[in-house]
Order: structure tokens, then C-alpha cells, then sequence
């Protein structure tokens, strides 16, 4: 394995720009020696504007964020008691996401990088949810990222992903498996469509789940014993939508034990692949980030196992936010050869953008 030295940089303020989803946000984070520090974080989230709708409609998403971009940014260096000349790298999500709303994030860092002289990188929203654990909780709060222990096995599951990932190193990824169909939290949205609670689907199934009995329903933990590390919950989906089906007066109390028997399943199947994958790593530290790392009764189920180290970052940083992008633009600044700074104004947005 390659062992890289983030950290011969002594200072930097690294300004971060998160536009993939329906989050609109930025942050400031400074890196000093070895450790990390926020200095201000702005998340501004449109789930208002698109829960009529039942999920993101990408168009309004792209204009909200063109709305938003510049005033974000003001708020987050009035946080951060700063300006742009205080900046020395910009980064901005390049993919995955939503085309037309990457653009708005992609297309800002670029041009307040270029009109101020500053270094440029595109980060991979995928990276920042793999090391936004290491995020400190608190503004001003300081995290010394040497200590990062490697290998870590990183569960990345979220609105549009559902990744197990080896994290081997800053720049040592290898993808163990992924969905075959629908991402983990797609799932928590549709059943919550189909529940009639509202969007997005996991908080509310997750509320819901709280008063309902996980064994009310015995639904199917798909591909559990799979030799691989793939994941499918479209089936899963589906076998809710039967058994709703079949009952004639859906009661609240119905509503609640489907959603408890559902996160059951759903959480049954996300820790027992994980584990199996860690054993077969052989290693001892398990992350679990992404929207759906909020939930707690997932928490509370990774919480039950033993001997296996296993972190989730804070809650702040498990949906979409600028924090993690900043500090996976540093990470791809020390670690990538991205030192030719000429290119960077013909990148484009990369929708599909992977992991590895
Ligand atoms: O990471 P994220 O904010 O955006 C993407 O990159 O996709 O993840 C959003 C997803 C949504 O599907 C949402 O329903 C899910 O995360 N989510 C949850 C919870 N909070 C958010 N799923 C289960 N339980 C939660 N508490
Ligand atoms: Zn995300």
C-alpha cells in the first residue's frame, strides 16, 4: 500500500460548494498541521419546494440552487468572518447527482477560483460521504486527521447509492458492491410514498417505525446470503406494495408496523453484508455514512455488534452538505497529481461520477 503524506502543508482555507441534490451549501474548512477545523458551514435544503412533488424534481432544483448559490456563499464567509482573498483552494462536487444542478455548483467554484487566482479541484460527492466522519462536530472544534486508522470498510448509503466500500488509504478505494436496483434511501422514499407519509421517506419511516412492531411483517432480506456484496431492495419495495394490497382499511397502527417490519429488513440486510464484508477483509473498522446513516434504529443495530470498531459521522454531515466536499477537494488536492491547474475551466459536471 502506498502510504501518501497528506499533511506536509502547514495552512490552508479550502472553501467547499455542494450543489448534487437539492442541498444548496458551502463551507470553509481550514487544515493546520494536522488538523482540520471548520470555520463556517451553510446548508440550505429545498425539501420544502420539492415534497409536493414527492421527490426531487430536477429542473426546480437547478434554478433553487441558482438562487441560492451566491447568498449561501455570503452567509457562509460572514460565518467564517472572511473573505475570498482568505481562500487558497476552492472545490466544488463534480458528480454524482443531477446534471443541471452540479452545473450551478461546478460552474461558481470554477469562476470565483478563476477571477481570484485561486487553486481549483473537483470533488466526488461519493468521497465526501466516505470521509465525513472524520468531520469535527462542532465549528471551531479541531480533528487531527493523522490518526485516520486504514483499512476502514465504508457503507455508503444515501438517496441515490448504496456502496460498500474498502478504504485503504486517502486515495485507495476499492468497490466491494452496490445496489443492483434501487439505493437504500430510494427505497425508504418509495414505501414511504406508498405509506402516504411524507418526503423524504426515511425520517418519517423512521418516526413511524417507533410505534410499530418490527415483526408484524415478515418481509424478504434480498440477496442476505448472496456470496457477493451487491444489495437489491427493489424487491423488497415491492413485496410492501402486496402486502398493502391485500388490506382493505389501512389503520395508523398498520402504517406503523409496515414501516417497522420494512427498517427491519432494510437494517437486517445492510449489517449483516457489512459484516460479512468486514470478515472477509479482515478488517476492524466499519463507517456507515450517508442520508440513510441518520437512521437510528440502523445506528442502533450496528451499535449491537462487537469487536468491530464502528463510527458514523454527525448527524449534520450524513445528508448532503459542503463540509465533506471541502474535505474531500483537500484530500484529492494532496493525494492527485491535480497540480496542473491550467485544465480546470473545461471541467464538466459527471452525473455518473463512481467511486473508483
Ligand atoms: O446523502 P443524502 O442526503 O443524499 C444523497 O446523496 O442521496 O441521502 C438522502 C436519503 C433520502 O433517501 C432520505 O430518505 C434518506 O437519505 N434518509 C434516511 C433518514 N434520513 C435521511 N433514511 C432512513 N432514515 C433516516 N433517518
Ligand atoms: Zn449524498
Amino acid at each position: 500500500m502506498i502510504k501518501i503524506k497528506l499533511l506536509e502543508v502547514n495552512y490552508m482555507i479550502i472553501l467547499g460548494i455542494e450543489t448534487s441534490c437539492d442541498e444548496t451549501a458551502a463551507a470553509i474548512l481550514e487544515v493546520k498541521n494536522k488538523t482540520i477545523r471548520l470555520l463556517g458551514n451553510v446548508v440550505d435544503s429545498q425539501i420544502s419546494l420539492h415534497e409536493k412533488f414527492g421527490g426531487v424534481v430536477p429542473e426546480v432544483a437547478a434554478r433553487e440552487h441558482m438562487n441560492n448559490m451566491l447568498p449561501i456563499l455570503r452567509l457562509v464567509f460572514q460565518e467564517a468572518s472572511l473573505d475570498l482573498s482568505a481562500v487558497d483552494l476552492v472545490s466544488s462536487t463534480q458528480g454524482p447527482g443531477l446534471a443541471t444542478s452540479l452545473m450551478v455548483g461546478l460552474e461558481t467554484g470554477k469562476s470565483l477560483a478563476w477571477s481570484a487566482d485561486k487553486k481549483f479541484v473537483p470533488a466526488n460527492h461519493l468521497l465526501g460521504h466516505v470521509f465525513s466522519w472524520l468531520l469535527p462536530g462542532e465549528i471551531n472544534e479541531k480533528v487531527d486527521i493523522s490518526k485516520t486508522e486504514f483499512p476502514f470498510l465504508t457503507l455508503l448509503v444515501s438517496g441515490g447509492h448504496t456502496e460498500l466500500v474498502l478504504v485503504s488509504g486517502y486515495n485507495d478505494f476499492k468497490l466491494l458492491g452496490r445496489t443492483l436496483d434501487d439505493a437504500a434511501g430510494e427505497a425508504f422514499d418509495k414505501v414511504a410514498k406508498m405509506l402516504e407519509l411524507g418526503y423524504p421517506g426515511g425520517p418519517e419511516i423512521s418516526r413511524a417505525a417507533l410505534k410499530g412492531r418490527r415483526n408484524a411483517f415478515l418481509f424478504p432480506r434480498p440477496l442476505i446470503k448472496s456470496d457477493d456484496f451487491n444489495f437489491s431492495f427493489a424487491g423488497l419495495k415491492t413485496a410492501v406494495l402486496y402486502e398493502l394490497k391485500k388490506i382493505e382499511n389501512i389503520t395508523e397502527k398498520i402504517r406503523n408496523d409496515i414501516a417497522a417490519s420494512f427498517e427491519a429488513a432494510v437494517a437486517e440486510v445492510l449489517v449483516s453484508k457489512t459484516l460479512k464484508a468486514a470478515q472477509k477483509y479482515n478488517t476492524k473498522n466499519i463507517v456507515v455514512a450517508g442520508g440513510v446513516s441518520a437512521n437510528k434504529y440502523l445506528r442502533e443495530e450496528f451499535g449491537k455488534v462487537k469487536d468491530i470498531n464502528v463510527k458514523f459521522p454527525y448527524l449534520k454531515y450524513t445528508g448532503d452538505n459542503a463540509a465533506m466536499i471541502a474535505l474531500a477537494g483537500y484530500i484529492k488536492f494532496k493525494v492527485s497529481n491535480f497540480k496542473s491547474q491550467d485544465d480546470y475551466l473545461s471541467l464538466k459536471a459527471l452525473p455518473n461520477l463512481t467511486i473508483v
